[in-house]
Formats: C-alpha cells, structure tokens, sequence
C-alpha cells in the first residue's frame, strides 16, 4: 500500500487543517458542484503526491475543501477508474487520503445508466445496494489488520441511517441496486437485460470498490447516482459520453441541494 504521509502533507500544508469530516466524490459531469460546495481555492490533483490524475473529460481532478453547513468537507471534484488502465489502489486512493485525514462519512457520487424504468432519468438516486461485477476487488492481498478486518461484513455498505437522512432533505427520492463493471464500453442489450435479471437497477463504471475500501477503513457511505440515460437497448437512442456528462451537469441543482442537505445535517 502506498504511504500517504506525502499526500496527507500537501492537503494539510494547503488548507491549515489536518481533520475533515466528511468526503465528497464528483463523478463525470458532476464536478461543477465542488466548487460551490466548498468554494476556495482547489488543490490540483496533481500537487498531491500520490494522487492519480483522470484521463476523462468532465473530470476536474482538483481538491476542494471547506466548511459547508458546519461540517468540514473534502469534495473530490474527478476520480480515476479501472478502465483508465488504473489499479484498484489508485482508484481508492481519494478514500484511503479521506480516511487518514480523519474523514468519518463518504458521499460517493456517480453518473449511471438506467436498468429499472422506475429511476427518472435526469434525477438522483440513492444506492441502496451493490453488485461488485468489475472483476477485482481493492482488498486482495496481504492484510494490515491495524487499518481493518481481513474478511469485511457488506450487509450494509451503503449506510442506512445516511439515506434516510437523505430521503429527508429530498423526499422524491428514489434507490437501487447499482451493478458496477470495468467498463469503458456502455453494455450490450443483452447484459442489461442480464442485470436486471441479476437485480440491478442502476449501472455504471465505478464506485463498488471505493465503496468497500471506505467500509473497510471504518467509513459510513452515502452513494447517490445521477442517472444520466436509460441503459442500452432500453431506448433507441445510441449512449454517449457527451451526452451523458451533459445529462450530470443539468441534474447538478438537485444534486447540489442534495447534498448541502446532506451535510448541513450530519
Ligand atoms: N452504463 C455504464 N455506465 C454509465 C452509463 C451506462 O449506461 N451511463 C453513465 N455511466
């Protein structure tokens, strides 16, 4: 495992602080949100030692930190995925930093395809569950019993007190099951009719394992996912990156609410 002394270093030299509380992801398209959030000047991802740089676009890769609602705040505007050709440390990296800074609650954000025709397309959904179908899991390998336990309990990734307490400050939200794969390809037909089979409503190319490194270092999970389109083969549309990151910025108002709620309340 990488040390993160270097990278824990450069955010506490940046911001003065070396606790925080909570700790935002912005998936594609999302970004916009950091900014308003917790307002400030960001730190480039690439001032971070350690820290991967996204090759997408629509993700910023910049740190921003602030107080919002009283509860201090790191918003990871950017995340890098597997199918950048990154490892799974890499794509955890942001939580492991989270978790060493003291971070107690992760919102894990996503743009996601729509399975269930239940979830409104161009709204966000709470994660109430997911399917690890990526291939990987970040938590193979020699075990540091110090930081958490060799076999970790996933009952309940996705905290459920935190959706409750999302549900109350956006009541017309909907959840789903969220079947996370490698990607960079959108699915056929044919796999999302096979994920609704398996019990996915929502899928998409991240998250799952950021999800089970923070529940491992001890953190409580919020995931919410923007879904940006009906899966393939639900709609006669063809599915495109372009679209889809348009589709996250416009759903950024409520998500952006959403979250400010969240945290104003932790
Ligand atoms: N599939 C996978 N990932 C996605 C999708 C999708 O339809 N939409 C946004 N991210």
């Amino acid at each position: 495992m990488r040390d993160l002394t270097p990278a824990r270093r450069a955010v506490t030299e940046a911001t003065g602080q070396n606790r925080f509380r909570a700790a935002v992801i912005l998936g594609s398209g999302l970004s916009s949100l950091a900014a308003s959030l917790a307002g400030g000047e960001p730190i480039p991802y690439s001032g971070i030692p350690g820290m991967p740089v996204s090759t997408v676009q629509g993700h910023e890769g910049a740190l921003y930190a602030g107080d919002i609602g009283g509860t201090s705040t790191l918003a990871f505007a950017g995340r890098v995925h597997l199918y950048e050709g990154r490892s799974e440390a890499e794509v955890t990296f942001a939580i492991r930093l989270a978790a060493d800074l003291g971070c107690e609650v992760t919102v894990l954000t996503n743009a996601a395809g729509g399975i269930n025709p239940e979830l409104p397309v161009g709204a966000p959904s709470l994660i109430s569950d997911h399917l690890n179908l990526t291939g990987t899991n970040p938590l193979t390998g020699p075990n540091d019993d110090a930081a958490g336990p060799r076999f970790l309990d996933l009952t309940e990734v996705y905290d459920a007190g935190l959706r409750t307490l999302a549900s109350s400050v956006d009541p017309e939200l909907r959840s789903g099951v969220y079947a996370g794969l490698a990607g960079p390809t959108y699915e056929t037909p044919a796999e999302v009719r096979m994920l609704r089979t398996m019990g996915a409503d929502l899928v998409g190319m991240s998250t799952v394992l950021e999800a089970m490194v923070a529940r491992y270092l001890g953190l409580r999970v919020l995931g919410i996912s923007v879904v940006t389109n009906p899966a393939a083969g639900l709609t006669q549309e063809p599915l495109s990156h372009d679209e889809v990151a348009a589709a996250g910025r416009r759903a950024s108002d409520r998500l952006d609410n959403l979250l400010g709620g969240v945290l104003a309340k932790l």
